[in-house]
């Protein structure tokens, strides 16, 4: 089901209205070119959302529109199907909600901490023995998350009225502004153990998987929830951070204002205006802001389009009780997400604190728009069609988290639950979508250069692995097959994998991959040979320093436009940016999936 929320014609200046009994059942199926080219982004502010679905008198309109495996997993609020909401026994292979009166330090203690860091390292929520299983907001009103830049002053106001008072509220409170800080804190730092799965040895670790976007998600939907109830309006939707567009690739205005309830002082100041740099590599380039934003949307473009061909790719790998997340992050996940952390990271901070450091990002209230804008991605990305979407195994779609609501009940939710954003009460504003049509150009195509290259550059089985990657690494790694037709490209999705990455987790660590590119001065992002980023934020283990993952970029497309697809092998060049000194590698591949 999709809903496609339109700028309504009343003038700027106004907020989003609810608009609870505006569904209709007329809008079609959602196709490419809803994404309005000539959208007047500055008049909106308010909007109509059409869905097809009608709320309140049949619901099969709902139905006919959904998966019905997603019917059948309990996706059915609307439609009255009940969520399957047992508790997880223990040892069953979903990751279940921890258990938060058994929430402990963090890994933080002996940090070198910002000033502000929990005492003692302790990020955990007051404790709770009740539990409430989440139910589907009965959508009365609906809300619609708007683009930060183009925020009137009014909805500016509101905003920043409902922060202040949720730094009002007593720091016991889990509704607090320190506590939905520490909220992230406790996920991504150890706090909590996997001792509700039956793994009580196992930290739960948020990032690096496939629960990325569902856990945040479902962050972000309480905190909204909660400032809305603070201000009094449950219309209240938590504007994005439209970094993805060249008008909104600046830090929002009203984040500078130092008399406000929205600002941090622990920012980079030397971006405070500056256009942001979605491939940061954690040091200032000294590109021109017009070559940044043609980057910035080649990476979108990159990342959304031919790095996400398949859910695994854009979501991330499976993380499942009992391990930890190694599997890899997701496209977005590594970029754009993590380089905007660090990039507004305060570079005067012990640890980039606050967006730069996963156990202080929440104490930026940028962290929560950022993520809004993450959290579009994935409903995009699924407005993609085709393959993209929603992952199906049963152990991701019940993994469970819990989080307090705007009335201090606990509740436990579950990453099925969280798939539909219109199901959770909101969507967001349409705006223009331009990387879509940012595809990158190849610099040097041509086939057969790779050939030429065989005898002068390794091949894969001439390496010894693990290599470090203490400077540029360029290997030749053949690939399982050539040539492919079509239909075999449709179906499977060739992809570079890079495996066993061993590497610092407490520092930023960045490194590029590029194909066929035989120049030592490598592309540029808008460039095809650019494959995509490797990225992790730094963040603190209890008991180690660094951390295992893997990289995947899809390469169907790029050969193509490369015009290298007749060849047996690739070219992989692994371009260190950042904190990559000890990072090892232990096998590049190429396969289908
Ligand atoms: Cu939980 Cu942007 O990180």
């Amino acid at each position: 089901m999709i809903c496609i929320s339109t700028p309504s014609p009343t003038v700027a200046g106004t907020t989003a209205k609810p608009f609870s009994s505006s569904f209709t059942t007329t809008s079609p199926t959602f196709s490419w070119p809803l994404f309005s080219k000539n959208f007047n982004n500055h008049a909106i502010n308010s909007h109509k959302v059409s869905c097809n679905i009608n709320v309140g008198s049949s619901h099969n309109n709902f139905v006919n529109n959904v998966d019905r495996r997603d019917v059948l997993l309990g996706l059915g609020g609307l439609t009255g199907v009940v969520s399957l909401t047992s508790v997880p026994s223990v040892g069953a292979a979903p990751l279940a909600a921890p258990d938060i009166s058994k929430c402990g330090t963090t890994a933080l203690t002996g940090f070198k901490p910002g000033e502000g860091t929990p005492t003692g390292g302790d990020c955990c929520p007051p404790d709770s023995s009740k539990i409430m299983d989440f139910q589907f907001p009965k959508v009365k009103t609906f809300k619609v998350r708007p683009a930060a830049h183009l925020l009137s002053t009014k909805y500016i106001a509101k905003f920043n009225e409902a922060i202040k008072r949720m730094k009002e509220l007593p720091d016991d409170d889990p509704r607090s502004f320190k506590q939905q800080a520490h909220i992230h804190c406790a996920y991504c730092n150890g706090a909590y153990t996997q001792s509700s799965s039956g793994f009580p040895d196992v930290e739960i670790q948020i990032h690096n998987s496939w629960l990325f976007f569902p856990f945040h998600r479902w962050y972000l939907y309480f905190y909204e929830r909660i400032l809305g109830s603070l201000i009094d309006d449950p219309t209240f939707a938590l504007p994005f951070w439209n970094w993805d567009t060249p008008a909104g690739m600046t830090i929002p205005k009203f984040f500078n204002d130092p008399k406000s309830a929205i600002f941090d002082s622990k920012r980079n100041q030397n971006h405070l205006t500056a256009v942001v740099d979605l491939g940061y590599n954690g040091a200032d380039s000294n590109t021109t802001d017009i070559e940044k934003v043609k980057n910035n949307l080649a990476i979108m473009y990159r990342q959304m389009v031919s790095n996400a061909t398949d859910g695994t790719s854009f979501f991330g790998g499976e993380y499942r009780a009992g391990i930890e997340p190694i599997s890899g992050g997701g496209s977005v996940e590594q970029s754009p997400h993590t380089p905007v952390h660090r990039w507004v990271g305060d570079p005067r901070e012990t640890n980039g604190e606050d967006l730069g450091n996963f156990y202080s990002a929440g104490r930026d209230t940028l962290f929560y728009c950022h993520h809004s804008n993450v959290d579009r991605m994935w409903s995009l990305w699924k407005m993609l069609g085709g393959k993209h979407k929603d992952l199906t195994d049963p152990d991701w779609l019940n993994t469970s988290f819990v989080f307090y609501d705007e009335n201090k009940n606990l509740v436990r939710v579950y990453v099925k639950d969280s798939l539909l954003t219109t199901q959770l009460g909101y969507d967001y504003q349409r705006v223009d979508v331009p990387w879509l049509n940012s595809k990158p150009v190849p610099r040097a195509p041509g086939s057969g250069i790779v050939n030429k290259l065989i005898g002068k550059v390794k091949k894969t089985d001439e390496v010894n692995f693990p290599v470090k990657l203490d400077k540029i690494v360029k290997v030749l790694v053949k690939r399982p097959g050539k040539s492919r037709s079509k239909k075999a490209k449709e179906e499977k999705e060739e992809i570079l994998i890079i495996k066993g990455i061993t590497y610092d987790s407490e520092k930023y660590v960045k490194f590029d991959v590029f194909v066929n590119d035989e120049d030592d001065d490598v592309s540029a992002p808008d460039q095809t040979e650019f494959a995509g980023s490797f990225a992790q934020l730094p963040h603190k283990h209890k008991g180690k320093s660094s951390s295992k993952t893997n990289f995947r970029a899809g390469l169907t497309e790029l050969l193509e436009e490369l015009e290298a697809d007749d060849d047996d092998y690739v070219l992989v060049t692994v371009v260190p940016r950042s904190g990559t000194e000890d990072l090892t590698i232990d096998a590049i591949k190429i396969s289908f999936a």
